[in-house]
């Protein structure tokens, strides 16, 4: 492999989240966001981690742009974190907010590095799950106008690549489902409903940036796995089918064609899951047309027949929540029930935290995802969590990473050589950060930070070997 198997302005990056790095939760006028409130009202993350100091990164981002111009990256994606700029989610604006990231987007481009600014990554201001009930309201659609227009409007100038949604599909299972992140709670139907109503958001605000920036690129990140059969069974064949529906097309569709798989909508309308969906509605899901499609990929998954169970297979355990794989439970209400099961795949190395290292499934996705929509594709997130530790001289030997980065690049250029037109890639993370529920041990950056679960410590930034 060597550069010139890749696109001559292929954007080589690194990404981030604001509420893994910020920290400054309550400097200058940041109101709190619903990941703000969570962490401190539940004990549903490891040893109580939040993100109030995560890396600091508010106050140090600087140094960290140094640090990236130094590793040479030409693009860096980061989230703007909503109640930064609106403290409550609507009318007031804060200008110290608006400019922190624009200082943050000057000094990127002052080193060269292209920013890639997604739009939402979780962090919902708080006010608005008050006072609308959030994601279930569609209040939020006009809301969540107001607030890109304003980004739109203030960093048009300087900003070309947008993403709308991180994983939607992740943020909406452990948020409505699993009650696992926040809003933090268990009902299938509204997760569907909530879920309905970001897609309308996100349509909107494609709409939105074509119409005001038309020579802006925008798309939503999409956290994608490939399902694969356990056997060539055609049971299990024909639930691998369903589960890619409902695991991937179930969004990609409406992102890409502005229509559900007709299905699955069946499925929920007989579990009584379903949600209502006008015929403006429908108008606008179809009116959106994203420019690329942006694909976090850590892993897929493997199922067979919801009836073919049997002993020889271990099952997917259901207190390890994956949030890539929405795993059957018992619960005969469920979608899944009817349509497959969860099992291990076999034949592949897991992560320190039980995640399938799958680089193969890396080509397929990418081959999968551009044979079906026709869509430049951005990676824009993947990487190895793992525990990282400082040697005695101060470094951090993490040839694990290096290889896992390396075995992923090899199965993007095959890609890449078959044809599919890919952007950018950026591995995730750019510094370690804060695993949402992970707390800060399960590290993912080239860069390490000095702190803990327990203390910030000196927050000092050391760049690991992957970084060179
Ligand atoms: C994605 C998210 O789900 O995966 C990131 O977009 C997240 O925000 C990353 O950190 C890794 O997940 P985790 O749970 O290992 O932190």
């Amino acid at each position: 492999m060597n550069r010139s198997q890749f696109p001559e302005h292929f954007l080589w990056g690194a990404a981030s989240a604001a509420y893994q790095i910020e920290g400054g939760y309550q400097a200058d006028d940041k109101g709190p966001s619903i990941w703000d409130t969570f962490t401190q009202q539940t004990d549903k993350t490891k040893h109580h981690t939040n993100g109030q100091v995560a890396t600091d990164h508010y106050h140090r981002y600087k140094e960290d742009v140094n640090l990236m111009a130094e590793m040479r990256l030409k693009a860096y994606r980061f989230s703007i974190s909503w109640s930064r700029i609106m403290p409550t989610g609507e009318k007031n604006i804060s200008e110290s907010g608006l400019s922190f990231y624009s200082d943050l987007i000057d000094n990127l481009l002052a080193h060269g590095i292209t920013p890639v600014v997604t739009l939402y990554h979780w962090d919902l201001p708080q006010a608005l799950q008050d006072k609308y009930g959030g994601w279930e309201s569609r209040a939020l659609v006009p809301l969540f106008a107001d607030y890109c227009r304003i980004l739109f409007e203030r960093f048009g100038d300087r900003v070309t690549y947008w993403v709308t949604f991180n994983e939607q599909n992740v943020f909406t299972s452990l948020g409505y489902r699993w009650a696992s992140h926040p809003p933090n709670i268990a009902d299938e139907k509204r997760m569907f409903a909530a879920n309905h109503v970001i897609n309308l958001a996100n349509a909107t605000a494609i709409n939105l940036c074509h119409e005001l920036l038309p020579s802006a690129l925008i798309g939503p990140s999409f956290g994608y796995g490939e399902v694969a059969p356990f056997s060539s069974q055609p049971e299990d064949v024909l639930a691998a089918k369903d589960a890619n529906q409902f695991n991937n097309d179930w969004w990609l569709d409406v992102y890409c064609r502005g229509q559900y798989p007709v299905k699955i909508l069946h499925l929920l309308q007989n579990l009584n899951l379903d949600f209502e969906i006008s015929a403006a509605d429908d108008v606008l899901l179809k009116s959106a047309h994203p420019n690329f499609i942006g694909l976090n990929y850590y892993h897929g998954g493997t199922v067979r027949a919801p009836s073919q169970a049997q002993s020889d297979v271990v099952e997917k355990q259901l207190t390890n929540i994956d949030p890539y794989l929405m795993a059957a439970d018992n619960n005969q209400k469920s979608p899944e029930h009817y349509l497959f099961q969860s099992v291990e795949n076999p034949y592949l190395d897991k992560t320190d935290w039980g995640w399938e290292i799958d680089p193969i499934g890396f080509q397929i996705a990418l081959r999968n995802i551009y044979d079906k929509y026709q869509l430049p594709i951005f990676v824009t997130e993947n990487g190895l969590g793992a525990f990282d530790t400082l040697d005695s001289h101060q470094n951090i030997n993490d040839d694990y990473r290096i290889q896992y980065l390396n075995q992923h690049l090899l199965e993007l250029s095959a890609a890449i050589a078959s044809g599919v037109e890919v952007i950018g890639y950026c591995a995730w993370s750019f510094t370690d950060l804060l695993s949402w529920l992970n707390g800060y041990d399960k590290r993912y950056g080239f860069v390490y930070i000095d702190r803990d679960d327990f203390s910030a410590k000196t927050l000092t930034r050391i760049p690991k070997k992957s970084f060179y």
